[in-house]
C-alpha cells in the first residue's frame, strides 16, 4: 500500500506538531489536518507564525517550510476524509463529566462522532490510525461503526499512540525513543512504518498488536507519572527531615536501574495526558474487577492532588495564616516550561485553593494569555466569574506583576524565572519578602542572602 495523501482530524496539540513533521519529512505525501474549530484552522493559516494556535520550540520552522507545499490546513472534513489513503484520528479523549464513568472514564463521544464522519464521508478504502490516548479496546468500537457502513469500503484500523512531550514536541518527533504501531493488518501496518522509516531509524519502530499497543500508551504515563509521585512523596519527607530531595534524586538516579530522568519534585504533574491516562486505567482495571490494581494506580492521582494542596497550605500557614488581601504573585502558569498549553496545570488548583482564602493573585507567564487564566478558573466554577477578575490580575511584565507583591510562587520551570534581577525585585516586595518555589528553580543560597524568606519544595 503507498500512501499519497494523508488527512489528521483534529489540529490541537498533538495532532498539529505530529503531521507537520510528517509533511516536513515526507515531501511527497500530502498532509492535510482538519478541525471544526475555524479559528484554530485560521491561527494555523496566519501569515504570522508567531500566532499559530499552539507555542512549541522549532515548530514555526516547521510549518514554514511544509505549509502550502504538501501540509495544508482546512475545515473542510469531507472532502479530506474522502480524499485520503490514511486518517489519523487525534481529537480530544477528556475524562467524562457526566453519566457513568464520571470523573474516571475517558469520553469518547468526539471519536465516535470521527468515526460516524469517516464512514459518511469515504468512497474508497482506508487505513485509520488512532494517535489520540483512548482506552484499550476503543478499536474495537471504531471497527464496529466502520465495518457496518454496508457502503462496501474497507478499513483497517491502527493504533499507533504520539509519545511526545510539550515544549519538546519537535525535538521528540525527530529524534523519537520508539515509534509505535499496532495492528492485525500486516500491509496497513507496512503501510505506516513506511511513512515513519522516511526518518526514523527502522530498529525503532516496535510493532504489537492493537490492544498492547493501546496499554503501552496509558501504561507509559502511568509509569512516568508514578516517579512523579514518589519523588513528591519523599520531598515532604525530606521536608521534615533535613534531607534534601534534589540531593536524594542524583542519588537515586545514578543507579542504572532506576535512571537520572523524571525524578524533579515539584508542585505537582499536569498536562492533558497523566492524570486522564491514569483515571483511565484505574477505570478499566475497576471495570474487570482488579480492585488492589485499580487502587495502586490511584494512588499516584491522590499523591499528586495533595501536593498541590500542601503547596498551596503551606504559603497560608508561613503567611501568619492569612493570605486575605495580599498580593501573590504567580510565576509561571502553564503546567511546564516552554508550552502555552494550561490544562491541568498544577498553576490553577494552588490560586483556586489561595483565592478560596481571599488573596490577590497576580499572574506572569511569558506563553499564557489572560483570557486563558480567566477560563481555566472559570471552569472550577468554585466563585464566580467576576469574582475571579476581582481577585486574579494577569500582567505582561514580570516586575510590574511582582512589585509591592507580599510573596512570589514559582509555579513552572521557565528559565527567564533565572535570569531576573532579584535585588531589585526584593526592593519592590513588601517585607517579609516570601518566595515559594514550586519547582526548585531559584538558586537558594542566593536569594537567601538577598533577604528573601525562601521556601523550595523538598529542602
Ligand atoms: C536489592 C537491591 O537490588 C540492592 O540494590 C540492595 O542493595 C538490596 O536489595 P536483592 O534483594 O539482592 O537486591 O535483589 P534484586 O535483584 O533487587 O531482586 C529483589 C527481588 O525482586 C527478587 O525477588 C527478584 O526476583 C525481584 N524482581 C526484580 C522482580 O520480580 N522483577 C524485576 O524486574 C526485578
Ligand atoms: C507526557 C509524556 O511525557 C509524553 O510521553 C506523552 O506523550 C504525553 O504526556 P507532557 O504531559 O507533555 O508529556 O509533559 P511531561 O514532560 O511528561 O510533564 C508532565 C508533568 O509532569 C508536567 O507538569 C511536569 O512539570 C511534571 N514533571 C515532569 C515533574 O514534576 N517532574 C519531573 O521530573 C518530570
Ligand atoms: P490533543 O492534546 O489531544 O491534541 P486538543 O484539544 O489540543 O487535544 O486538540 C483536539 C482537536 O480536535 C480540537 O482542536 C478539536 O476542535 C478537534 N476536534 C474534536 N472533534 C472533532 C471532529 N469531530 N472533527 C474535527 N475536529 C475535531
Amino acid at each position: 500500500m503507498n500512501i499519497s495523501k494523508i488527512c489528521c482530524i483534529g489540529a490541537g496539540y498533538v495532532g498539529g506538531p505530529t503531521m507537520s513533521v510528517i509533511a516536513q519529512k515526507c515531501p511527497g505525501i500530502t498532509v492535510t489536518i482538519v478541525d471544526i474549530n475555524e479559528q484554530r484552522i485560521a491561527a494555523w493559516n496566519n501569515a504570522d507564525l508567531s500566532k499559530l494556535p499552539v507555542y512549541e520550540p522549532g515548530l514555526a520552522e516547521v510549518v514554514a517550510e511544509a505549509r502550502g507545499r504538501n501540509l495544508f490546513f482546512s475545515t473542510d472534513v469531507d472532502t479530506a476524509i474522502a480524499e485520503a489513503d490514511m486518517v489519523f484520528i487525534s481529537v480530544n479523549t477528556p475524562t467524562k463529566t457526566y453519566g457513568k464513568g464520571k470523573g474516571m472514564a475517558a469520553d469518547l463521544k468526539y471519536i465516535e462522532l470521527c468515526a460516524r464522519q469517516i464512514a459518511a464521508a469515504s468512497t474508497s478504502d482506508k487505513i485509520i490510525v488512532e494517535k489520540s490516548t483512548l482506552p484499550v479496546r476503543t478499536a474495537e468500537a471504531l471497527q464496529s461503526i466502520l465495518h457496518n457502513t454496508g457502503n462496501g469500503v474497507n478499513f483497517h484500523i491502527l493504533s499507533n499512540p504520539e509519545f511526545l512531550a510539550e515544549g519538546t514536541a519537535i525535538q521528540d518527533l525527530h529524534h523519537p525513543d520508539r515509534v509505535l504501531i499496532g495492528g492485525e493488518n500486516g500491509e496497513a501496518v507496512q503501510a505506516l512504518v513506511d511513512v515513519y522509516a522516511s526518518w526514523v531509524p527502522r530498529e525503532r519502530i516496535l510493532t504489537t498488536n492493537l490492544w498492547s499497543s493501546e496499554l503501552s500508551k496509558l501504561t507509559a504515563n502511568a509509569f512516568l507519572a508514578q516517579r512523579v509521585s514518589s519523588i513528591n512523596a519523599i520531598s515532604e519527607l525530606c521536608e521534615r527531615t533535613g534531607a534534601n530531595v534534589d540531593e536524594v534524586a542524583r542519588a537515586i538516579g545514578t543507579d542504572s536501574r532506576i535512571g537520572p530522568k523524571f525524578l524533579k519534585a515539584s508542585v505537582g504533574f499536569g498536562g492533558s495526558c497523566f492524570q486522564k491516562d491514569i483515571l483511565n486505567l484505574v477505570y478499566i482495571a475497576r471495570t474487570y474487577g482488579l480492585h488492589e490494581v485499580a487502587d495502586y494506580w490511584e494512588q499516584v492521582i491522590i499523591m499528586n492532588d495533595h501536593q498541590k494542596r500542601r503547596f498551596a497550605d503551606n504559603i497560608v500557614q508561613t503567611m501568619y495564616n492569612t493570605v486575605s488581601g495580599k498580593k501573590i504573585t504567580f510565576l509561571g502558569w502553564a503546567f511546564k516550561k516552554d508550552t502555552n498549553d494550561t490544562r491541568e496545570s498544577a498553576a490553577i488548583h494552588v490560586a483556586d485553593a489561595l483565592l478560596s482564602e481571599e488573596a490577590n493573585v497576580v499572574v506572569y507567564d511569558p506563553k499564557v494569555t489572560a483570557q486563558q487564566v480567566y477560563a481555566d478558573l472559570d471552569y472550577l466554577c468554585s466563585r464566580s466569574p467576576e469574582e475571579n477578575r476581582r481577585l486574579v490580575t494577569v500582567v505582561n511584565d514580570p516586575y510590574d506583576a511582582m512589585e509591592s507583591a507580599h510573596a512570589v510562587a514559582v509555579l513552572t520551570e521557565w528559565d527567564e524565572f533565572k535570569t531576573y534581577n532579584w535585588h531589585r525585585i526584593k526592593d519592590s516586595m513588601m517585607k517579609p519578602a516570601f518566595i515559594f518555589d514550586g519547582r526548585k528553580l531559584l538558586p537558594d543560597n542566593k536569594l537567601g542572602q538577598i533577604g528573601f524568606q525562601y521556601y523550595a519544595i523538598g529542602e
